[in-house]
């Protein structure tokens, strides 16, 4: 069983955007596939409830229980694990960064955002897992501001995912239906993105 752990301290930065698509797709290539959502607000798991009895799953977990959690998927044959986590939140986001065997730190690239990626970048180098930040949200003819924020990301010792995702309202459109971006335009740009990230997320788990 694979795990991949999404933080980022800010909230609306895509973390619960980026686990349901990336659960999705992994459900689309038949792996078993659960998300976990240890946000109280539970954003995901009302996703799930939209989208009824359609693959993945999602359980909800307060971080306290997420190892017990974690072990009971892995004995119930889950293939991928994919952990939503709260905003503002260091005591969960520690937790899903020690089970992780992959952290995606989803990031607007502005200023603000990246000044709040230092606490994830000390966790992650003292645990070791292998972490990149992915750029969400970018808006188009930003290429100067990315190639910022790619620097401002490698002094602070982290990678960044070579795949981005635009400002694009299928995320938005369909997160608020249920769905995922490619169930509403599987030829759109967004859908595109997503396959893109899908495949490279599969090539960095170990
Ligand atoms: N790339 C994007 N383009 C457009 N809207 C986005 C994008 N990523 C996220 N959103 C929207 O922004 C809001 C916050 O995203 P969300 O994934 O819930 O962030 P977080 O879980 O980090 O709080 C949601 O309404 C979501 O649909
Ligand atoms: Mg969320």
């Amino acid at each position: 069983m694979s795990v991949i752990a999404i933080v980022s301290q800010k909230g609306g930065s895509g973390k619960t955007t980026l686990a349901l698509h990336l659960a999705t797709c992994a459900a689309y290539a038949k792996q078993q596939t659960c998300v976990i959502d240890t946000d109280p607000q539970a954003t995901a798991a009302a996703w799930g409830d939209w989208r009824g009895d359609f693959l993945p799953a999602v359980v909800t977990s307060p971080p306290a229980r997420l190892a017990r959690t974690i072990e009971n998927a892995q004995k119930q044959g889950v293939d991928l694990l994919v952990i939503d986590t709260p905003p503002h939140a260091e005591a969960a986001m520690r937790e899903a960064i020690k089970a992780a065997d992959l952290v995606l730190i989803p990031t607007r690239p502005r200023a603000f955002d990246l000044h709040a990626l230092e606490g994830i970048a000390d966790l992650v180098s003292y645990t070791g897992t292998p972490a990149h930040v992915v750029f969400n949200g970018v808006p188009a003819r930003a290429s100067k501001m990315l190639e910022e924020a790619k620097k401002a990301v490698a002094e602070l010792g982290l990678e960044t995912c070579p795949v981005t995702f635009g400002k694009r309202a299928d995320f938005h459109r369909s997160s608020s239906k249920g769905e995922v971006a490619s169930e509403v335009d599987a030829d759109g740009k967004a859908a595109g993105e997503v396959k893109a990230l899908w495949k490279w997320v599969k090539k960095a788990l170990p």
